[in-house]
């Protein structure tokens, strides 16, 4: 496993001769498990193919800001936000000035602009144009937005020129990719504008909520990891709708493809166990759903190397089992939230696997719901639920998961002030 493994880079490529050597970062990105997504301007195409880009990203390139089957896959404020880290190389002068001044007048600007994600620029140029003042400023003026620089290096220029504003070598933007990952690249929102729409008398205003949502992947090798079929849109529904209410809300996310919510702090996590720190660490709050579909189990130990066939048949896989998250939370002494909601996807006795789990774990409500294959449950759209508590079952219609979260959060909404 390394750093990047699981992280997802949205990478703006900028038109300059420095731009093939992108091309090696993306091999050398995803060789250390990250993936990426590409976006390139108009000039870049000019200098690599598009079809060059797709092939070694293993996915469609963005382009153009005013496509509309683009914008029907994933609209421009979604892929600017659906990664971990947005990555500029090569960063040009007028890429550089752009955003340094808040312009947005093609796809790459754009995206720029409406990431909720740190941006990381590698810069490459004619070193009089690096050395310009108006470049000089508007650098100061990006790193005074939280911009982070790697490079430019000096050296020969294509040009033929000796100086500062040779791009980084992929390594070298390998490993500030690394570094800035390392800290929370999530940019949140002023106060007050966290929230959602309707949010100051919303009926959880004041109030904080932290959500896990979608999978955990558990690695078996540095290549192979146990997982399962949760999507994470009935957990990112849920952050969503709280938002929307007003909460101040936390989404610790397994490895999805969905968007982040708008007007949430998504961490993104991998494993079980990294999921329980960062529920550890967004707490204390009012409310701790955990709508993510946690693994049961983990290897034991993994090590380096892949797991090779060999002469001795089938490898033995040494599983143990990982903590139980909710049960964790629900079951602490002090801090505890004041309301834990579990959700009980079972295949068989829904109902009464999710009575056991409800007093099994310590939880106030669960959600109980069949996700046997016909249900259509996981990964789909809608969700059949019933409310299990200590009082009683509460069984609703087949509803839209955002409707199932809104309803939901207005349910906890009236218990926590019960
Ligand atoms: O025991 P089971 O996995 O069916 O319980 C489901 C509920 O427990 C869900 O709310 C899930 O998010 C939570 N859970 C957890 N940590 C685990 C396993 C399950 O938080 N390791």
């Amino acid at each position: 496993m390394t750093l990047l493994s699981g992280k997802r880079i949205l990478l703006v490529i900028g038109g300059g001769i420095a731009a093939y050597k992108v091309l090696d970062l993306v091999r050398r990105l995803r060789e250390r498990g990250a993936s990426v997504r590409a976006a390139m301007t108009k000039a870049a195409a000019e200098f690599v193919t598009p079809l060059s880009v797709a092939s070694l990203t293993g996915g469609k390139v963005y382009d153009d800001l005013f496509s509309l089957i683009d914008e029907a896959e994933m609209g421009h404020i979604e892929l600017s936000r659906d990664a971990d880290l947005v990555v500029i190389a090569p960063a040009t002068a007028d890429l550089l000035a752009k955003l340094a001044n808040g312009l947005a007048n093609d796809l790459a600007s754009t995206l720029l602009l409406a990431t909720d994600k740190k941006v990381l620029a590698a810069p490459a140029m004619n070193l009089r144009m690096w050395l310009h003042p108006a470049t000089q400023r508007n650098v100061t003026t990006l790193r005074k937005d939280g911009v982070l620089f790697v490079g430019p290096n000096d050296g020969d220029m294509a040009c033929g020129e000796y100086g500062p504003g040779r791009l980084a070598e992929p390594l070298q933007i390998v490993a500030a990719i690394a570094a800035a990952l390392e800290s929370d690249t999530a940019i949140p929102l002023p106060a007050g504008l966290a929230r959602g729409a309707g949010a100051a008398n919303g009926a959880l205003a004041g109030r904080r909520v932290v959500v896990t949502s979608g999978p955990t992947h558990e690695p078996i090798d540095p290549v192979r990891y146990i997982a399962n079929r949760s999507s994470g849109k009935q957990g990112h529904a849920i952050a969503r709708a709280a938002a929307e209410a007003g909460a101040d809300v936390a989404l610790i996310s397994g490895p999805v493809n969905l968007p982040d919510p708008a007007g949430v702090q998504t961490k993104h996590v991998e494993t079980a166990r990294e999921m329980l720190s960062a529920v550890d660490a967004a707490l204390p709050a009012d409310i701790f759903v955990a709508t993510a579909a946690v693994a049961d189990w983990r290897m034991a130990e993994t090590g380096e190397s892949k797991l090779k066939k060999g002469g001795n048949g089938a490898p033995k896989l040494h599983l143990v089992e990982n903590p139980d998250i909710l049960a964790a939370i629900a079951q602490r002494n002090h801090a505890r939230p004041k309301l834990v909601v579990g959700f009980a996807a079972e295949t068989d006795d829904v109902l009464a696997h999710a009575r056991k789990k409800l007093e099994a774990k310590g939880c106030d409500l669960m959600v109980a719901n069949d996700v046997s294959a016909a249900t259509g449950i996981m990964g789909g759209d809608t969700n059949t639920i019933h409310i299990v508590t200590r009082e009683g079952i509460d069984s609703w219609p087949t509803l839209d998961k955002d409707e199932v979260a809104r309803r939901l959060i207005a349910r906890l909404a009236r218990e926590l002030t019960a």
